[in-house]
């Protein structure tokens, strides 16, 4: 016969049982209290346990394990409601507040040299110009010699140049003209062709001068092209890009082009900058033209009876110096974010 007490702590035990595993929490806070109930220095264990030693010798082994068995269903439970309330809390803190607005994504910026590029593919582009690439390592021929000037020509010292190999000649461009005669050897005209990219040249660093630039060449060929189109171009071109229509030709010399002429800007004396940056004269020399010496046709095989035409280049870190008030040119390969975060806007 089993005694009172044990049934009474059987019951208790299978109620308590029953309620663990009813149970369920909403806070932190309600399983602690969970727990505190059952587990606590003045819970419902310990009293099961006082409760415990009064049990016969011979019933206790059963109700102890019970006991045992209650406490770890009531640990497991607190565990498992603990874990569960602290996961979904994290969960929440992932997500935040769905309704605040999101952190503004920290936009990167377009390099200024990359800019202006743009703004002149796009001038150009929009009288039938195509955009034309180049190899920068360049071969003699394509640098040099289509471009009429032909071994030990003195003008070859205009463009003090990197050799990469001796004989044949292999060396860094010095301008993007060589891409043009790429491109005349390549396409039959009429031809209308922009040349943006690197070119070096073998000069001292300094505020004003680099040993690495950006240049944009053009080229223009078709029949009956004469220097009355290339400065129309030219206008349209200041125009569009300064917003200035006034300019100069003042007559220059370029082995590849016949007669040639280096271009000057009326950029004005308004401001102190203006002063500075035009000498005190309101000139600015932005580039070099002419009209393409029938010899560089002749060497891509155009016929300089049939077709006639006109080239220009200019350097695209003078220009955006200009039009940024830039000092310095150094500053374009410094990769300075302060300097280069300013640049946001398409001019
Ligand atoms: N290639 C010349 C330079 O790099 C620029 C130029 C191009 C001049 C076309 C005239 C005609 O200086």
């Amino acid at each position: 016969m089993r005694s009172n007490l044990f049934a009474k702590m059987k019951d208790r035990i299978k109620d308590l049982l029953d309620e663990i595993d009813n149970f369920n929490a909403d806070s932190l806070d309600n399983v602690e209290a969970f727990r505190i109930k059952f587990l606590g220095s003045k819970g419902i264990l310990k009293d099961l346990f006082t409760n415990f030693k009064n049990v016969d010798v011979c019933e206790n082994k059963d109700i102890g394990q019970s006991l045992n068995n209650l406490r770890k269903t009531e640990t497991d439970k607190v565990n498992a409601l603990k874990n569960s309330l602290e996961n979904s809390s994290q969960d929440k803190s992932n997500y935040g507040d769905l309704t605040r607005p999101a952190e503004p994504i920290n936009l990167g910026s377009r390099h200024p040299i990359s800019i202006v590029k743009n703004k002149i593919i796009d001038v150009f582009s929009r009288i039938g110009f195509t955009v034309s690439e180049g190899p920068e390592i360049e071969d003699d021929w394509h640098n040099f010699t289509a471009l009429n000037l032909p071994e030990y020509h003195p003008a070859r010292d205009m463009q003090d140049t990197f050799f990469i190999e001796k004989d044949p000649d292999i060396l860094l461009r010095t301008h993007t003209s060589s891409v043009q005669v790429r491109y005349m050897e390549n396409h039959k005209p009429p031809i209308r062709t922009i040349s943006p990219g690197r070119v070096f040249r073998n000069e001292d660093i300094s505020a004003r001068a680099h040993c690495i630039f950006h240049q944009v060449e053009g080229l223009y060929i078709d029949t009956d092209v004469s220097f009355a189109d290339l400065k129309q171009t030219l206008l349209y071109f200041t125009k569009e890009m300064f917003g200035k229509s006034k300019i100069r030709l003042r007559p220059s010399y370029f082995p590849f082009t016949e007669p040639s002429a280096e271009v000057d800007i009326y950029w004005g004396l308004e401001t102190e900058t203006d002063y500075k940056i035009t000498k005190g004269t309101g000139w600015l020399e932005i580039m070099g033209c002419g009209m393409v010496d029938p010899n560089v046709l002749e060497n891509a095989n155009i016929d300089p009876l049939v077709y006639s035409g006109f080239a220009f280049g200019m350097g695209i870190e003078r220009i955006a110096m200009l039009l940024y008030q830039i000092p310095d040119i150094r500053m374009f390969y410094e990769n300075d974010v302060r300097f280069l975060k300013q640049f946001k806007l398409v001019i």
